[in-house]
């Protein structure tokens, strides 16, 4: 008796939860003003479910405030003024204001875990919340973050002592499999040693919404759009054009070469004029 009322409840809530969760078919951001008050000089940026976007600039072009605009849905009560339409129409104060039905993750460079728990506690506290109640999505988010970062993971370490890619890894695999939130905003993400081509490739395939801040070449050519900011303004919106799949793919060589050498050092190991990585005599 008591299961089947458990089971009740528990349907009823997973609809409640469903209905709170809205369906995102678009989001669109209307232009604001730059930081000398000049209107920003494009129509509408309209992005779709499945979506990768990356905002490029200058330090200090703005990024992080074209994103904080996206997260807060800003409607023109932000310093750039700009809005943020969900579903073509301004988005209801529930769903700003209720971290329950907020359609955004934001993942920043400073996202830190305060809780004193377990990571194993703190992804079932998070899943129990969305309904959520087979444990092996709760192995498989601790699987998914490792595959995210050098320095593994396990249930028991508690969240308070994770490093900040160890911390980054999780909250983004929390974000694909545990959260409902179908845009997933990501500030810098890569001077966090986590592994970006993996995070790249599997975040492309969810149907979410995925926008980086970046100053990675690697991760900016491997985004369907681009947009490139300077003095507080979008200043170009670019689609990706073909050549540039191939180009990321050789940019990811390089990289990959790059991120050799950088563990060589780590490791104490010496570098070759030609690029070999050797012991030290
Ligand atoms: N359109 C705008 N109007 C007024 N202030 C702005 C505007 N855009 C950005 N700012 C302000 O300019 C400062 C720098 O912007 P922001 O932090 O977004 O730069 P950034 O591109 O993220 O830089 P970094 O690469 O160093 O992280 C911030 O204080 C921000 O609030
Ligand atoms: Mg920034």
């Amino acid at each position: 008796m008591r299961g089947q009322c458990f089971k009740v409840l528990h349907t009823l809530y997973k609809i409640f939860l469903e209905e709170l969760i809205l369906v995102l078919r678009s989001l669109t951001i209307l232009p604001g003003f730059d930081r000398n008050g000049q209107r920003e000089n494009f129509k509408e940026i309209l992005l779709l479910p499945g979506e990768t976007v990356s905002i490029v600039g200058p330090t200090g072009s703005g990024k992080t405030a074209l994103i904080t605009d996206i997260e807060l849905l800003a409607q023109g009560d932000t310093a750039t003024r700009r809005w943020v339409l969900v579903n073509n129409e301004p988005p209801d104060d529930e769903i700003r204001y209720n971290p329950a039905a907020k359609p955004i993750a934001m993942i920043t460079q400073n996202t830190k875990c305060f809780a004193d728990v377990s990571v194993g506690e703190f992804l079932a506290i998070h899943a129990r919340a969305r309904g959520i109640t087979e444990k092996k999505v709760l192995e498989e988010t601790v699987r998914l973050a490792n595959q995210f970062t050098g320095e593994k993971i396990h249930d028991g370490l508690k969240v308070t002592v994770l490093s900040g890619g160890q911390t980054r890894s999780l909250l983004i695999a929390d974000a694909i499999l545990i959260g409902a939130a179908p845009i997933i905003l990501l500030d810098e993400i890569e001077n966090a040693g986590i592994f970006k081509q993996e995070v790249m490739e599997i975040i492309q395939g969810s149907g979410k919404i995925i926008i980086f801040v970046t100053h990675d070449p690697v991760i900016a050519l491997h985004t369907r759009k681009r947009i490139i900011m300077e003095n507080g303004a979008v200043k170009k919106i670019l689609q990706q054009e073909e050549g540039e799949v191939l180009a990321a793919q050789s940019l990811i060589e390089l990289d990959k070469k790059i991120s050799e050498i950088r563990e060589a050092l780590r490791a104490g190991r010496v570098i070759t004029g030609k690029l070999a990585i050797a012991d030290p005599a």
